[in-house]
């Protein structure tokens, strides 16, 4: 079937590494939702959230997020793409979702260095930063955990990645 597949889950659990890489396993292309909007926009999605707003960010996303949806794609979304009913359901009916998920600890770790560039986490103070993202990511769970897969980022290996590709195979 060839289904279009899109990675979801949180900031810093590795959804565009992993994605790049199930992408060229599957001989399909690989589009990271974030860097279309850049490109399409001319702007940093640090400017398109500080110069318009989040509100905007979420319409443009969600608007790129259909455009991009094609046959033979992984797609890299966002760590809010999910995060909104619409956007969920249409990606659910058009393909496969992929939920990549890891401990906190974890994601609390890989973000920390680039804080001040992901608008969400900017104004957050560091001895603030892992309780913010707890209680972040507990309010997304419910939108994450609908995907049609749940996939383990926090020791990928090659084995790992098969594994998931069969998973994936199945679904096709
Ligand atoms: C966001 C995550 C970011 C980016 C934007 C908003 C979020 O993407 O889309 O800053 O709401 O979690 P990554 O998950 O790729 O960091």
């Amino acid at each position: 079937m060839d289904k279009p597949i899109f990675i979801i889950g949180f900031m810093g659990v590795g959804k565009s590494t992993q994605a790049k890489k199930i992408a060229s396993k599957l001989g399909y292309s690989f589009v990271d939702l974030d860097k279309q909007i850049e490109k399409l926009t001319n702007r940093t999605i640090s400017e398109i959230f500080s110069e318009k707003g989040e509100q905007y960010f979420r319409e443009i996303e969600s608007t790129t997020l259909k455009k991009v949806s094609s046959l033979k794609v992984v797609i890299s979304t966002g760590g809010g793409t999910a995060v909104s009913s619409e956007n969920l359901q249409f990606m659910k009916e058009k393909g496969i979702v992929i939920w990549f998920d890891c401990p906190i600890e974890i994601i609390v770790s890989r973000v920390k260095p680039s804080k001040n560039t992901r608008p969400l986490l900017a104004k957050i103070k560091d001895e603030d930063l892992a309780t913010q993202l707890r209680t972040l990511l507990e309010n997304r769970v419910p939108f994450y955990s609908q995907a049609n897969i749940k996939f383990e980022t926090s020791n990928v290996n090659s084995e790992k990645i098969l594994k998931l590709i069969e998973e994936i195979n199945r679904f096709n």
